[in-house]
């Protein structure tokens, strides 16, 4: 079972575009996905509404799980989840930190963190960031924590920047999404792009193999190296 949660504290910046379409990725290669919407502006289970319109698309099991609290929810959140199932995403909101964000962080193993190129959003990436290394688990038990690049234009100076702050980061940078109305498309109509029917579609399919292969990955390396970074952490 892999537990994958998309997390940046910053509004905005893709976590429901890469809960979404990771979650329509797993289901439509044929694995059992459950994906957990903690963010009470409900959008994934919006997009979970509009994908059972859709005749022929393979199921995901929807949560609307902002109606917990976190703090109260027990470990035996997962025993909810139906028998069979090998995919779990987590969509939560902006603005999580503190207790909340802890108590997250202890139901997953993987974390990927969305991040748009503006000098605003960077800024808030990287204190996101520095709280979620702080967290106890990804420090003594670690968690796997990667950077999407997302929404990205080439060749402007937003991109400049965030090429900067990727390589000064101490967390592996996996994957970059580009701009593009294909996700607007796929969101609507609760597909993810890899379901979309467009021509422009094979480069967006291309972008999303390293992250797909690094969340695939087997764990300990990435365990392994986790403790080596995080305990030595760059100025
Ligand atoms: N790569 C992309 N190309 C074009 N549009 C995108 C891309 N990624 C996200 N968007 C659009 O940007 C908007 C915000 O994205 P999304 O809802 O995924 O962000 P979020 O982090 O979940 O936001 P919130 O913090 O409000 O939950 C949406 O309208 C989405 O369709
Ligand atoms: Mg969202």
């Amino acid at each position: 079972m892999r537990r994958v949660m998309v997390m940046n504290s910053k509004g905005g910046s893709g976590k429901t575009t890469i809960a979404t379409n990771l979650a329509a990725y797993y289901a439509s290669r044929g694995h059992g996905t459950v994906l957990y919407d903690y963010d009470p502006q409900a959008s994934s289970s919006t997009w979970l509404k509009a994908r059972r319109q859709q005749p022929g698309v393979a199921h995901i099991e929807g949560h609307e799980a902002y109606h917990q609290s976190l703090g109260s929810v027990t470990r035996s959140w997962l025993l909810r989840v139906p028998t069979g199932t090998d995919r779990i995403v987590l969509d939560t909101p902006s603005g999580v930190r503190g207790q909340d964000m802890a108590d997250l962080v202890k139901r997953v193993d993987t974390i990927i963190i969305p991040v748009q190129p503006s000098p605003v959003d960077i800024r808030a990436a990287s204190d996101f960031i520095r709280d979620l290394l702080l967290i106890g688990k990804v420090r003594s038990y670690p968690v796997r924590v990667a950077v999407v690049a997302n929404r990205v234009r080439k060749r402007t100076l937003g991109f400049r920047l965030l090429q900067r702050f990727l390589q000064s980061l101490n967390i592996p940078f996996v994957a970059l999404l580009r701009d593009t109305q294909n996700y607007v498309q796929a969101a609507e109509y609760g597909l993810g792009v890899h379901e979309l029917n467009t021509r422009t579609i094979d480069v967006d399919l291309k972008s999303w193999r390293p992250l797909l292969d690094w969340i695939e990955r087997e764990p300990e390396t990435e365990r392994a190296q986790m403790v080596r970074r995080v305990a030595m952490p760059r100025a």
